[in-house]
């Protein structure tokens, strides 16, 4: 059975199409094949992210219309074919949740992992037919992301969706040590969200869309990694704060 994740958040910015790349980056190293849809209609990212933007001639939209679901699917270079991205289409074309359904068990089929990069906002329309996700949700730790994150799972939990899982991400202990932002208690709490894990904030992370690489030795790919065993069923623990 595929792992299946929706990446979603209420506000922008947090870092989804991040945390989507690095939870691929480390399944991709534990040999597991992943599709990486970018759901961010008229706003595609993934594709800048693994440096393939000069080659994408199709997208989502093309795959879904032309009868050759083949069409958008992109292998980065370097990746054994592990890992494999589909652009988001532009705003004109519309996808409906019907036709994405279908795309997306084609996708199950054929990959270990399928993760759904969506935009930040609380419209999870074009995923209502599909029951099988697990919802991420991305916040940072500052109140406002916070407080958008419990929209997400009040909305989520309005439409009888599973209860999404918290990823705090750009954590910066040194920030809740001041107590300039609450500590990582307070944030689950008021989030209302159960914690999935904590990825710190991260120059090598940051610069993903540029280097397209990321070491395994940084702490921000051991949080990734840290999230994928949790994920498989695994109890891992979180280090202390400024350890993360
Ligand atoms: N852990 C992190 N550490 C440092 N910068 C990060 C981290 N995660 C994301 N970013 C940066 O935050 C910005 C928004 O990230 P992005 O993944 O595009 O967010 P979203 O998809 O939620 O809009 C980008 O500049 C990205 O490089
Ligand atoms: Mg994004």
């Amino acid at each position: 059975m595929s792992l299946n994740l929706a990446i979603v958040s209420g506000k922008g910015g947090t870092g989804k199409s991040t945390v989507s790349c690095g939870l691929a980056l480390s399944l991709a190293r534990m040999n597991k094949r992943v599709i990486l849809i970018d759901l961010d209609a008229g706003l595609r990212c993934l594709d800048m992210f693994f440096g393939i933007e000069e080659n994408i001639v199709f997208d989502l939209f093309d795959s879904i219309n032309s009868g050759d679901f083949e069409n958008a699917l992109y292998y980065p270079h370097g990746y054994n074919k592990n890992i494999c991205v589909v652009p988001a289409p532009p705003k004109d074309k519309t996808i409906t949740k019907e036709q994405f359904f279908v795309f997306y068990e084609k996708c199950k089929k054929l990959f270990d992992a399928v993760i759904l990069d969506l935009p930040a906002g609380l419209d999870f329309s074009i995923l209502e037919d599909i029951k099988d996700l697990k919802y991420i949700c991305v916040s940072n730790s500052d109140p406002v992301s916070v407080r958008d994150a419990s929209f997400v799972a009040e909305t989520l939990s309005e439409k009888n969706i599973n209860k999404p899982l918290l990823i705090i991400n750009k954590f910066y202990s040194e920030l809740i040590r001041n107590k300039t932002y609450k500590n990582i208690d307070d944030i689950i709490d008021l989030s209302g969200i159960k914690l999935l894990g904590i990825i710190p904030f991260s120059t090598e992370l940051m610069l993903f869309p540029i280097s397209h690489k990321l070491n395994k030795r940084t702490n921000a790919y051991k949080a990734l990694n840290r999230i994928i065993r949790r994920l498989g069923g695994e109890s891992v623990l979180l280090p202390k704060p400024q350890k993360i």
